[in-house]
């Protein structure tokens, strides 16, 4: 009888000790983590409304406004694998091939600044970008303007987008609409999300043990915040600089946009949000298995050489990032008339 009472308090013990285990993990987790809110974000200087969102999603899925015609933002952000292209780095224009890989769409909107080295303030400011870059959709903001100009479907759409401007195809507004459909490109509901919202059901114990040693080793000393990641700049390389494969000697990251010397191959810590969706991994697009990535992580940012059973806990923890794409109908485009400029390839 006695035996049977010791052993029954034993276990009891037992489970109240994996329970405290179980709430001081998550109180850790809340400290450090946030989840994605279930409502769309607000945009600094940017309302966000349904004509806007509308016309940024036509914008974002519109080739013809590339020089070619035949590239457009889901090109390289293709909403249909994780927000990036097939990678390594993006190709564009001329089918030429440019020094970095694609970041995605998705969340971007949660990022301290935008790229890989930050340079651009927000997604308005982005957004200016990859439609002037030669080696991206190589094309001039007036091709853009002439091009939305010429049917008259995109300039009824501006009018309900922009409904206080007197002329409101401008580039500017292009941009605006832009950032106010990627402000809907937000992916909540993620087990990871659950479990910091009290559901200790979401994350099984492989995904437990990953977060943990997540915390434990440092990994989100750097990868942290509502995006576990995308919240601040760090050398590629704290501990050991990766090999020149991984961290080619022409990018220099944040130093290109600082000039000082100790921003040489610094670069935002990546955001891990939807993370198993989108290899190949890092800015070089150089690492195609997230195992792998992680031992990279391990051996350059801290130092310490990962077995590969952390290693694959900490994948588990990572795959616990993926949420819920949004439902994205793809919209009918308006067709080109006699004034729409030709492509040139
Ligand atoms: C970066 C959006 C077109 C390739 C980004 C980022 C956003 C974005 C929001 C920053 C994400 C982040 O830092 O987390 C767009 C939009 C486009 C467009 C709205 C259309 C207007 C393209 C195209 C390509 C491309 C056509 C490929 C040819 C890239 C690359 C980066 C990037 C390589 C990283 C560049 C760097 O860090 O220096 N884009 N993009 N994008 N995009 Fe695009
Ligand atoms: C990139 C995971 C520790 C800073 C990445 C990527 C992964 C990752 C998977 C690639 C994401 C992508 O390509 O989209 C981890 C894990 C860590 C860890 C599991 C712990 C073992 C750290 C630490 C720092 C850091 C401690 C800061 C000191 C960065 C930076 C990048 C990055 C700067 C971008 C590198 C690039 O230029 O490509 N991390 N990370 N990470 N992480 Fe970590």
């Amino acid at each position: 009888q006695l035996v049977r009472k010791l052993c029954v308090a034993a276990v009891a013990m037992l489970a109240s000790s994996q329970a405290s285990t179980d709430d001081d993990l998550m109180r850790a987790a809340r400290q450090i983590f946030k989840p994605i809110p279930s409502i769309m974000p607000a945009v600094k200087d940017n309302p966000v409304t349904h004509e806007k969102v509308e016309l940024g999603k036509m914008l974002f899925f519109d080739p013809r406004l590339s020089a070619s015609q035949i590239i457009s933002c889901n090109s390289c952000h293709n909403l249909g694998t994780g927000g990036v292209d097939a990678g390594p780095t993006s190709v564009g224009h001329g089918w030429q091939q440019g020094p970095r890989r694609a970041p995605t769409v998705y969340n971007a909107v949660y990022n301290l600044a935008q790229f890989w080295d930050g340079r651009a303030a927000d997604l308005k400011a982005q957004a200016k970008g990859p439609v002037q870059a030669r080696i991206e959709m190589n094309a001039t903001p007036d091709h853009v303007l002439n091009t939305l100009n010429s049917m008259s479907d995109y300039v009824v759409m501006f009018k309900k987008a922009f409904p206080n401007e007197a002329s409101p195809v401008t580039f500017d507004n292009f941009a605006k609409a832009i950032e106010a459909f990627e402000a809907t490109l937000i992916t909540p509901a993620a087990p990871f999300d659950q479990y910091l919202e009290g559901d200790t059901t979401a994350l099984n114990d492989q995904q437990k043990a990953g977060l943990k040693l997540f915390m434990e080793t440092g990994c989100s000393s750097c990868h942290n915040g509502i995006n576990v990641g995308g919240q601040g700049y760090f050398p590629f390389g704290v501990i050991e600089r990766p090999g020149a494969t991984l961290l080619p000697a022409s990018d220099k990251g944040r130093y290109a946009v600082t000039e000082a010397a100790s921003d040489e191959y610094v670069f935002r810590a990546a955001p891990l949000r939807n993370v198993a969706l989108r290899a190949p991994y890092f800015h070089s697009g150089q690492v195609w298995s997230l195992k792998q990535a992680v031992g990279v992580m391990g051996e350059t940012q801290l130092g310490i050489e990962l077995s590969d059973k952390e290693k694959n806990d900490i994948v588990a923890f990572l795959n616990a990032l993926t949420g819920q794409l949004p439902k994205i109908e793809y919209p009918k485009l308006p067709t080109r008339t006699d004034a729409t400029p030709p492509p040139s390839l």
